[in-house]
């Protein structure tokens, strides 16, 4: 928890209409805040200041964010609790959770326009975010996730694919616009292959944790198996996902020791996501 970051995402919406509202109350609802961690710790990382990263990594949570709102609605996994408060369509109603979604994404790319980043640099990361959440990005895959329902036989691969788009690409979005804001493009092959690694090695620990830990727990619906999802947990068991979510994460952590920059304190991030309980 950071409080100064918690301070300045409080502070983007000014309410006015009830969407203002919903929009605050799933934004500012306890998040782990893993996006915006990994970019401002790898901006620390590279000498620069946390509070230079607040705009862009503020705008990843709000994309996250509204990704969730409308994940959660039931025309997609009809869920009811979601960081431990009510579904935006449940506290709200469903026609102001999709409004809400709607304008968080919006938001997000408002936001960066009205910061202080160079021209060069909002340009960059409006490229990044709009790749990593759209159609080749967080949306394959939450339409390959509906699509995967209606397969007799899923393969591991189809699977791999389906949770790299839908979590992956939103977790390698931070690590890009960090690259992007500490003029290490040149690295983004290798940052690539970090985003994909531990954004597949959370979905999987998601879908596991779908399993054996529980709503008070994890402060969402537990809801895979009334929806009938194909996850890694149906295909691998527990042991399975576990052996294959950390030789995924380990694997990351092998290639941030091979970059030309110490990534310590994302490194850390990472590490703290491979041992999570929630
Ligand atoms: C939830 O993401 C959706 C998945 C990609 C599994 P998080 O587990 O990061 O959710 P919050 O942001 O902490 O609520
Ligand atoms: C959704 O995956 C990932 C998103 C793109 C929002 P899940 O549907 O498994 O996420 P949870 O379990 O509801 O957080
Ligand atoms: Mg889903
Ligand atoms: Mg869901
Ligand atoms: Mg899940």
């Amino acid at each position: 928890m950071n409080s100064n970051f918690e301070a300045y995402l409080a502070s983007i919406i000014k309410e006015d209409i009830v969407v203002d509202q919903a929009m605050n109350y799933a934004l500012t609802a306890p998040g782990k805040r893993l996006r915006p961690f990994l970019l401002l710790s790898f901006l620390k990382d590279c000498g620069y200041s946390e509070e230079y990263g607040y705009p862009c990594a503020a705008a990843i949570e709000m994309i996250h964010t509204y990704s969730l709102i409308h994940d959660d609605l039931p025309a997609m996994d009809n869920d009811d609790l979601r960081r431990g408060r009510k579904t935006v369509h449940k506290q709200f109603n469903e026609a102001v959770a999709i409004l809400a979604g709607d304008a968080l994404l919006t938001k997000a790319f408002e936001v960066i326009a009205d910061s202080e980043y160079s021209d060069n640099e909002k340009v960059k990361i409006v490229s990044i975010l709009s790749k990593c959440a759209g159609h080749q990005g967080m949306i394959k895959g939450q339409d390959l996730d509906i699509s995967l329902l209606y397969k007799e036989t899923v393969e591991i691969d189809d699977l791999s694919m389906m949770e790299y788009y839908k979590t992956g690409m939103l977790l390698t979005a931070p690590l890009l616009c960090g690259a992007a804001l500490t003029d290490n493009t040149n690295l983004e092959d290798k940052i690539i292959d970090i985003g994909k690694k531990i954004g597949l090695a959370f979905q999987i620990q998601d879908d596991v944790l779908d399993y054996t830990s529980n709503e008070e727990i994890m402060g969402k619906s537990i809801s895979d198996s009334r929806n009938n999802k194909n996850t890694f947990y149906n295909l691998l068991g527990l042991k399975g996902c576990t052996d294959v979510y950390i030789r995924l994460y380990n694997s990351a952590i092998s290639v941030i020791d091979s970059l030309p920059i110490n990534l310590a304190s994302t490194k850390k991030i990472i590490l703290e996501m491979k041992n999570r309980r929630k």
